[in-house]
């Protein structure tokens, strides 16, 4: 028997009681402006081709894109991510591709900007979608990711996609030293607005599958993998290092990726920098989520809402995922 006396005054369920307390104490809330939607970009036009392993997910040419974006205004999400699908004959050792000024990035980029100026585009700067061999940098001979030869053509790269418009270029590559070199060429060539959301603390993640699936670079990176330059999945402390080498050299936002299984590093960042950081729910997480809800396992819309709220209480300030419309719209209707 317990004594009366010593019963809990203490109730924590007395303000989950009711509907009205429990938003009133509500900590955190998600909202459309949270979000930003990746997108896969195909050249010509027409074009629109299913992701097999991301359900509701297309590769799409920049025509059929538009509605997309206009989609992105109506709902309130503030910002879309390109990422090229590059056609097979147009990779290279060298990655030559990724400096042509009238490329597919560009190309997308004028007919968003020209459209959709109010809608904030990120590019993402990497060579991965325009290497033959699918590493995000130039190899040596024996195939290691030569660091410094990279960032001299990630600068490059930057400057086209700048040029033609892009608001936030987003190193995702995991070279050193390449966000300074890359705001001093910004600067250098007059666009001192251009943003940088440097990837900066990026796993090696068996998560990006899909994605890697969607703009093609699976095949081409064969049996390869990024452990040179992604970080460690067993890392944390080298996290914090990254991020403040990033913000150091000038970068404006600064990125986790993946989320869900980070959340540990995204509140660390949080709490070490106060600094804008975004998280990434990668393509292998929207993979997860879409097969269990396919199968009738999980209820989509709570289970995507409840992920997202979890990434922004660990301390994130935008999430970058492939539920972003569809998301905006739960919220919308919430
Ligand atoms: C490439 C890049 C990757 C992702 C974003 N940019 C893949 C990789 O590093 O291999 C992954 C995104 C996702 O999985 O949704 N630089």
């Amino acid at each position: 028997m317990i004594p009366l006396g010593s019963y809990p005054r203490r109730r924590m369920r007395r303000m989950r009681r009711d509907e009205f307390s429990r938003r009133l104490v509500r900590e955190h809330r998600l909202d459309a402006a949270d979000l930003i939607y990746p997108v896969f970009v195909l050249d010509g036009t027409g074009r629109e081709e299913a992701v097999p392993s991301m359900p509701g997910v297309s590769r799409l040419s920049v025509d059929r894109l538009l509605p997309r974006a206009e989609e992105c205004l109506r709902l309130g999400v503030p910002a879309i991510a390109l990422f090229p699908v590059v056609e097979p004959a147009l990779k290279s050792p060298d990655a030559a591709e990724a400096l042509n000024p009238e490329g597919l990035v560009p190309r997308a980029i004028q007919a968003l900007k020209q459209r959709f100026p109010e809608l904030g585009l990120i590019t993402d700067v990497a060579l991965d979608p325009y290497t033959s061999h699918g590493q995000d940098g130039l190899i040596d001979e024996s195939g290691y990711v030569v660091n410094d030869e990279t960032v001299s053509v990630l600068v490059r790269q930057a400057t086209v996609h700048a040029a033609a418009g892009a608001d936030i270029v987003a190193p995702s590559d995991m070279m050193d030293g390449r966000i300074g070199r890359i705001r001093e060429a910004l600067d250098a060539a007059g666009f001192i607005h251009t943003r940088i959301l440097a990837y900066a603390a990026k796993y090696a993640s068996s998560f990006y599958g899909p994605f890697r699936e969607a703009v093609g670079s699976a095949a081409s990176l064969g049996q390869g993998n990024k452990y040179t330059y992604q970080m460690d999945p067993a890392n944390s402390d080298e996290a914090l290092w990254e991020v403040g080498l990033d913000l150091q050299e000038g970068a404006d936002m600064v990125m986790v990726k993946p989320g869900l299984p980070y959340l540990d590093i995204v509140r660390r960042v949080k709490d070490t920098f106060r600094a804008p950081t975004l998280v990434y729910q990668v393509s292998g997480e929207y993979a997860m989520l879409k097969a269990a809800a396919q199968q009738g396992w999980l209820d989509e819309r709570s289970c995507v809402l409840e992920a997202l709220l979890a990434i922004k209480r660990a301390g994130a300030d935008g999430i970058l995922t492939y539920f972003a419309l569809e998301a905006a719209r739960w919220l919308r209707a919430a």
